[in-house]
């Protein structure tokens, strides 16, 4: 089977660089703790809505050009390679 995949640039907490490929049409919440990344800050690891939408503690800063854009990310499907930061 020949499924097709994007690029995410991912920025860490740290402000190391790495990339991954994801599934076309994934969750950005779900795809970026399939590789280890955890969108969620401190507390909020336990403490958040599992995707639901309401909690808002899942915001990441999507890179479009010069701007970053903060966005929840379980709000996300994934249709083209992706710059992330991690707040
Ligand atoms: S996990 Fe709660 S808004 Fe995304």
């Amino acid at each position: 089977m020949n499924e097709e995949k994007l690029k995410l640039v991912l920025w860490d907490r740290f402000g190391k660089k790495s990339e991954h490929w994801i599934e076309l049409g994934a969750n950005l919440r779900e795809a970026l703790m399939s590789i280890g990344a955890n969108p969620y800050e401190k507390k909020f690891v336990q403490l958040n809505c599992k995707g639901m939408g309401i909690c808002g503690t899942c915001k990441v800063l999507v890179c479009e050009g010069d701007i970053d854009w903060e966005k929840r990310s379980c709000q996300i499907q994934c249709f083209q390679d992706m710059e992330i930061r991690l707040k």
